[in-house]
């Protein structure tokens, strides 16, 4: 499927999605959100694409945030199914059966910072700068913001980042958990390829599981979570890579794992 504003290639089992909108810093207007939502589809269903990764072009910005200029004008009904629309895009990504990383190579304001924390796991260049300024918009965040930074980072940090609007630096939102590494700004997608590298060397379906384990489990009270890790622990006793797995412990060597 042709793009625009975004680019798609899929190569060694990575499939990358750059957003391709460098001189607005990558801000997202509908067009890149309603191809996203097909993107999103298209790699699902690729047994090419193992992991996905999204970034931004150039190297300035991951994605400055919703395109401001498209808020003019808007109404309450408009807003309120532009936010459920958004939101529904976002955590198609969260659910996605495949791992996703986010390579933040740049500002990751406003929906970026949401995009960003939609992926499974977030790498950050050092010069990265992370926030959630709708509140100097006299707006808030309306593609996951306001749930997914409370859950990530706590609820205070939360609403001291959405009431002031500050950004973060990237070592600030490494601290407090909302990426997982900073990398200087030249090594990150090496970083990001070495990690899609481990990744890819593990098992598909226990991946699945564990990411369906994990993002099931933090919607419900501990018990039922522990319920859902069970019959997610049984599933992967289900798979020739379980017995492979444990082979090649046993033979002290490397698993050979093929995704069944
Ligand atoms: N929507 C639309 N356009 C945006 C944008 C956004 N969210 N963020 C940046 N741009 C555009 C700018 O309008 C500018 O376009 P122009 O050259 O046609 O004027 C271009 O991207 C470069 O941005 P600029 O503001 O000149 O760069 P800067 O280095 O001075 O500032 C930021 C960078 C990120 C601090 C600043 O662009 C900014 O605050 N952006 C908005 C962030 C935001 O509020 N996001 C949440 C939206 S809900």
């Amino acid at each position: 499927m042709g793009f625009e504003t975004i680019v798609v290639t899929v190569k060694e089992g990575i499939a990358t999605i750059t957003l391709n909108r460098a001189q607005q810093l990558n801000a997202l207007n509908r067009q890149m959100f309603r191809e996203l939502d097909a993107a999103f589809d298209q790699v699902t269903v690729d047994p090419e694409a193992r992991v996905v990764v999204i970034t931004g072009s150039g190297d300035r910005a991951f994605a400055a945030g919703a395109d401001i200029r498209e808020f003019v004008g808007m109404g309450p009904v408009a807003a309120l199914d532009f936010s459920r629309n958004a939101q529904r895009i976002f955590r198609k990504l969260e659910t996605m059966s495949k791992p996703t990383i986010a390579a933040v190579n740049g500002f990751a304001l406003g929906g970026g910072c949401e995009l960003m924390m939609a992926c499974d796991i977030a790498y950050a260049a050092d010069t990265a700068k992370m926030g959630q300024p709708e509140i100097t918009l006299g707006i808030i965040p309306g593609a996951g913001g306001t749930q997914r930074l409370a859950r990530l980072v706590g609820k205070q940090k939360a609403k001291e980042l959405e009431m002031t609007g500050d950004m973060l630096t990237a070592e600030e939102a490494s601290r407090i958990g909302l990426v997982c590494k900073v990398v200087p700004a030249a090594e990150l997608m090496a970083e990001v390829r070495k990690l899609c590298e481990k990744i890819l060397s593990k098992g598909e379906v226990a991946l699945r599981m564990v990411k369906e384990a994990i993002e099931a489990g933090s919607q419900v009270d501990l018990p039922s979570g522990m319920e859902i890790e069970a019959k997610a622990w049984g599933i992967c006793f289900t798979t020739e890579d379980h017995v492979e797995g444990v082979q090649a412990f046993l033979e002290k060597r490397k698993p050979n794992f093929k995704g069944r």
